[in-house]
């Protein structure tokens, strides 16, 4: 593996991937970068869906300018490949395309979000394991882990974290609630760790998971 989890400063392809299209890719991936670079990481993001949904969010962004976003690339596997050694986080498309699979065969780290529904965990486990196949192509196999995204209080969100681990899954411990911190972020062009007070249990939340993804 490239990158060292033990470092503070993680150095390291992290790729946010799921084949159910809404799960909150991009949400995770523009916040994760705005995080990461908050703690003096010197982050590239990646915009790989075709509907350029994170070059939106970052293009005009005037709290985001100091984050580099590399969006339209003809080869994103060998884009991201140049930017090693350095930390790269890659949006993907809501299915499994070409570049999808390709980005998963060089990531460190696979990130799946899932709600809390049986369509949406049948589809995290749908990631789990077509990632778990491309590991075993390779030398140093991607850590895949599911996070638990848009939670309420509801046991439906229990339920569904229990099926995950019962079917194998390796669920992050920490949850990204249901917030309308992620919209306002989306909207202003900003992320949770830079807008205050307003999106403080956000902040916080997207903290933790930067913590809890590379451990
Ligand atoms: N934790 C959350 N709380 C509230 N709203 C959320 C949360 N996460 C995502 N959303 C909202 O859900 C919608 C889908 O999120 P997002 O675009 O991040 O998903 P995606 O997986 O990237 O979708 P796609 O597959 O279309 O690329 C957006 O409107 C976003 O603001
Ligand atoms: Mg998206």
């Amino acid at each position: 593996m490239r990158g060292s989890m033990a470092t503070k400063h993680f150095k390291g392809i992290i790729a946010l991937i799921t084949i159910k299209g809404g799960a909150g890719k991009t949400t995770l991936a523009a916040c994760l970068g705005a995080e990461f670079r908050k703690q003096g990481q010197e982050v590239t993001m990646i915009d790989a869906d075709p509907q350029q949904s994170l070059a939106a969010w970052y293009g005009d962004s005037e709290p985001l300018s100091n984050i580099t976003l590399i969006a339209n690339a003809e080869n994103t596997a060998a884009v991201i490949a140049q930017q090693q050694p350095g930390l790269v986080i890659v949006d993907t498309a809501g299915f499994a395309n070409k570049t999808t699979i390709e980005i998963a065969q060089i990531a460190d780290v696979v990130l799946i979000p899932c709600r809390s529904s049986g369509i949406d965990a049948r589809q995290a486990l749908q990631t789990v394991a077509l990632c778990n196949e491309i590991n075993k192509e390779r030398s140093s196999p991607a850590k895949i882990k599911v996070v638990m995204t848009a939670t309420n209080r509801s046991a439906i969100v229990r339920h569904v974290r229990n099926e995950m681990i019962a079917a194998g899954a390796d669920v992050l411990g920490c949850e990204i609630g249901q917030r309308t911190s992620y919209p306002e972020a989306e909207l202003s062009g900003s992320a949770p760790c830079l807008m205050g007070k307003t999106a403080q249990k956000a902040a916080d939340e997207i903290q933790t998971l930067s913590i809890e993804i590379l451990r």
